[in-house]
């Protein structure tokens, strides 16, 4: 059958890093209850003249590098992204004439932080019904624009980021031994809409707004359903827990992060860890981890990836791969 091969990662995080101590200067907030409650020990924001696309075009590029392809290839790019440059066009085509690539698909998803399980599906559905060959999928986000400064609920738990894949189709027997994308879920319940929301957008108030969140509400969701999207594709592709090289979650919340693991049943040693360098990216955070696990030069080929994501709308997901 064919697959979408993980044929490489790329990650970008903008130059000036914040700490906790820094916010702290104009936060009612401390260094200690960020990292006790959080995990965060910074974060990376964008230059004012940084958008969105910038960092996701900085990442897709170590990305082709890494893949050794040229933009010339690329048929089909998905961004996903709450914090696009403009409300249209898409800033997948921004990364398209950035880039340098030819005509081919190009557009946003936006699944907030479950964006890049959203992405990763949606290309490999194209891939598998031969509608692309060659596809850049990237999380890029500036959530940094998008926060309220002043309220210390949410300011210390955000930063900017960008993290690229570049997928290709290749046949393989269609077991669960294959290499690439073995399984993927998503699902969302609009029920939950207004407990992690941006309080703003172009047909409700004409402003880009502020996000707001009720903390409490997000984190006894998001263990049920990271831990619930992760066994669906283990169960898909008919792997256990055991078999899983890495878990690659959404970097929001160390708390979450071994919850999730611990409900899970796998060993810490196998769970990728990167929130504190860079707090959450939202849907940029996944392959910035994938990225760090890269070259830090534990990733085989051959691994198996166990990737799940949770945000707003509550829209979560999770996808199973060979690496
Ligand atoms: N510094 C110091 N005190 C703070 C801060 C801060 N930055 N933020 C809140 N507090 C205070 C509150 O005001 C409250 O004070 P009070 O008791 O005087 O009223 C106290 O700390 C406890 O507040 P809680 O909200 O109950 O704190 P909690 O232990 O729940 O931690 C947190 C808050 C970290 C936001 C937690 O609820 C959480 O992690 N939720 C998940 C949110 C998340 O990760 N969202 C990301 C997007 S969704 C996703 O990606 C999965």
């Amino acid at each position: 059958m064919r697959r979408s091969i993980l044929r490489a990662v790329g990650g970008y995080l903008p130059d000036r890093i914040v700490t906790n101590d820094d916010l702290a200067r104009t936060l009612d907030t401390s260094d200690d209850w960020i990292q006790e409650r959080t995990g965060i020990r910074r974060r990376h924001i964008a230059a004012p003249d940084e958008l969105t696309s910038d960092l996701a075009v900085a990442a897709a590029r170590r990305a082709l590098a890494r893949a050794d392809l040229g933009p010339d290839r690329v048929d089909l790019i998905i961004v996903a992204t709450s914090t696009p440059d403009h409300t249209f066009p898409a800033t997948a085509t921004a990364v398209q004439r950035k880039l340098g690539c030819g005509p081919g698909i190009a557009f946003d998803l936006q699944a907030v932080c479950a964006g890049f399980a959203y992405a990763l599906a949606t290309a490999d559905n194209f891939i598998k019904a031969g509608q692309a060959s060659t596809a850049l999928v990237i999380g890029a986000e500036t959530f940094s624009r998008l926060l309220d400064w002043t309220d210390r609920g949410t300011a210390v738990l955000f930063g900017d980021g960008a993290g690229a894949v570049v997928l290709t189709a290749l046949e393989q027997p269609g077991t669960a031994l294959d290499q690439g994308i073995l399984a993927t879920m998503l699902a969302a319940d609009g029920r939950h809409y207004a407990h992690l929301q941006v309080d703003g957008g172009p047909s409700s108030t004409g402003t880009v707004g502020h996000l707001r969140m009720n903390g409490r509400e997000v984190f006894r969701h998001a263990v049920g359903e990271l831990t619930g999207a992760a066994r669906a594709v283990l169960d898909a592709a008919g792997l256990a827990i055991d078999d899983v090289d890495w878990l690659v979650p959404h970097q929001a919340n160390k708390r979450i992060i071994d919850a999730v693991g611990k409900k899970l049943g796998i060993a810490e040693a196998k769970v990728v860890v990167t929130v504190a360098e860079h707090a959450n990216t939202s849907a940029a955070s996944i392959p910035l981890a994938l990225d760090r696990l890269y070259t830090s030069g534990r990733l085989d080929r051959g691994d198996l990836l166990l990737c799940n994501a949770m945000g707003g709308g509550f829209a979560w997901g999770a996808a199973l791969i060979r690496w």
